[in-house]
C-alpha cells in the first residue's frame, strides 16, 4: 500500500473525501509535497499559522525547551518557566480583568474548561450559544454548536442550552439570573464570516453585567492578528469576563487556553480542589513555541498590514460569479451560488497550487485565511488562480 492508502486505511478519517495532499515540508505561506508540486496556502491551517509556516524563531524555540525538558507533571503543579512567561505576556496585552491563564491542549478543551467556570462562579447551568457557532467537538462544545445536523447524532447533550439568532436583539431578553453564561465567537468565522454589530455586543455585554452572567468570546480563530487587530474583540471595545483562545496560540503546536480574573479562576481551587485538570495542558513546547510566536508577531509589522492585505484580495477578487465577500481583516469569505460551485473553484485552485476550502456553515464560501505574513506579490499570484478558476467554472 502507498502512504495514501495506509492514510485511508490505519489513520482514523472525518469524511468520505479528504484532502489527502501528502505535504512533505511547510514554510512560511508555501507547502511543498512528496513530488515537489509547490501550494501557496490561503488557509493557514485553520488560523493557525498566523506567522507562517515554520517561522525559524518558533522552530528556534521548540529545539531550545526540546533541549531543556518535555512534559515534567500534570498541569499546574510546577513552576514551567514556558508556561509563566507565556502566560505574563498575554496577560501583560490583554485588559487587566483578564489576567489568569488557564492552559489547555486545545480549543475545544478550553471551551470546556470556561463552561465549567461559568457554572463554579455564577452556581447557574444555562448558557446561552448561536446558531452557526463552532467552539470544538467535545461534548460540551459540541452542546454548544449552532447546529442540529451535528448535534443531533450526539444526543444526550448537555441541557439547559439555548441557541438563539447571532446578532439578534431579542437575544437580550433571555439573559436572566438564571443565565451562567453567554458564549459567542467575536466574529462567527464558519457561517462564512459573520461579525457582530457593534451596538448588539455592547448591548449583551450590559445585560450580562446586569444579571451577572458571563459573557465569553472565543477568540479561537479571530486572535493573534488575524482581524487587523491583536484580540478580535478590540474594536467592539467592551471587555469580556472570559476568552477561549487556541489555533495561532500555539504558533503550529497544540495549545489552548481561557483567560479570565484571577478571582473567578481561583473557583477550580476549592470545593472540589482540582476543579479542572489537564495532563499536558500548556506543555512547555508548546507554551516555548507560542510565546516565540507572539514575539515575533509584536516585532513583525503584519497586523498593521492586514487591513491593506485584505483590501488587495477584495480589490482584485472581482467576478459577475462572485456573490458577495465578507471580511474581517485576513478572515475572508467569497461567496458563490452553490457549494457544487465552490468545491469546483477550490479543487482547480488547488490543483493549481493555490489551498484553500469551504467554511462549515457556509459551504457556499471559499475561505482565505492566509498566515499573515503573505506578501501583496503572492496575494496576486493567489488571485490570478482562483480568478482563473472562477472563470473556469463561470463557462462550463
Ligand atoms: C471558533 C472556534 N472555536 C473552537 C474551536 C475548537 O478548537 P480545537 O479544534 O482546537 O478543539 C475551533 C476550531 O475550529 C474554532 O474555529
Amino acid at each position: 500500500m502507498n502512504q495514501r492508502q495506509l492514510f485511508l486505511q490505519h489513520v482514523g478519517q472525518t469524511s468520505p473525501a479528504p484532502l489527502a495532499l501528502e505535504i512533505v515540508k511547510a514554510k512560511g505561506t508555501v507547502l511543498t509535497d512528496r513530488k515537489g508540486k509547490t501550494y501557496l496556502d490561503l488557509i493557514a491551517g485553520i488560523s493557525v499559522c498566523n506567522v507562517g509556516h515554520c517561522h525559524p524563531k518558533v522552530v528556534k524555540a521548540i529545539r531550545k525547551q526540546a533541549g531543556d525538558y518535555l512534559h515534567l507533571l500534570v498541569y499546574g503543579e510546577l513552576v514551567e518557566t514556558p508556561q509563566v512567561a507565556y502566560a505574563t505576556l498575554l496577560t501583560k496585552l490583554l485588559p487587566s480583568s483578564l489576567n489568569s491563564v488557564y492552559f489547555t491542549s486545545s480549543g475545544a478543551e478550553a471551551t470546556e474548561g470556561a463552561m465549567k467556570l461559568a457554572k463554579r462562579v455564577t452556581g447557574r447551568t444555562q448558557m446561552i450559544a448561536f446558531n452557526h457557532s463552532y467552539h470544538g467537538s467535545t461534548q460540551g462544545a459540541l452542546s454548544l454548536m449552532g447546529d442540529e445536523y451535528w448535534r443531533n447524532a450526539y444526543r444526550p447533550l448537555l441541557p439547559g442550552i439555548l441557541h438563539l439568532e447571532y446578532n439578534d436583539p431579542a437575544v437580550l431578553d433571555f439573559i436572566t439570573t438564571d443565565t451562567a453564561c453567554v458564549l459567542l465567537e467575536t466574529i462567527q468565522a464558519e457561517k462564512g464570516v459573520n461579525p457582530p454589530k457593534k451596538s448588539w455586543l455592547t448591548a449583551l455585554r450590559k445585560r450580562c453585567t446586569e444579571t451577572g452572567t458571563l459573557l465569553i468570546l472565543d477568540e479561537i480563530q479571530t486572535g493573534f492578528g488575524r482581524t487587523g487587530h491583536l484580540w478580535g474583540f478590540e474594536p467592539f471595545e467592551i471587555v469580556p469576563d472570559i476568552i477561549l483562545l487556541g489555533k495561532a496560540l500555539g504558533g503550529g503546536m497544540p495549545l489552548g487556553a481561557f483567560v479570565a480574573d484571577k478571582a473567578l479562576m481561583d473557583q477550580f481551587t476549592l470545593n472540589p480542589v482540582l476543579g479542572h485538570i489537564t495532563t499536558f495542558g500548556g506543555h512547555p513546547v508548546s507554551c516555548a513555541a507560542g510565546l516565540a510566536a507572539l514575539k515575533v508577531l509584536l516585532k513583525e509589522k503584519w497586523i498593521s498590514e492586514v487591513p491593506e492585505k485584505e483590501a488587495l484580495f477584495r480589490e482584485l477578487l472581482v467576478h459577475p460569479a462572485i456573490q458577495a465577500i465578507r471580511s474581517r481583516g485576513l478572515l475572508i469569505a467569497v461567496e458563490f451560488e452553490s457549494f457544487e460551485v465552490n468545491k469546483r473553484v477550490i479543487d482547480r485552485c488547488i490543483s493549481n497550487g493555490v489551498l484553500t476550502d469551504w467554511f462549515l456553515f457556509g459551504s457556499n464560501c471559499l475561505r482565505i485565511a492566509p498566515p499573515l505574513s503573505i506578501s501583496k506579490k503572492e496575494i496576486k499570484k493567489a488571485c490570478s488562480i482562483i480568478l482563473e478558476a472562477i472563470q473556469s467554472e463561470y463557462l462550463r
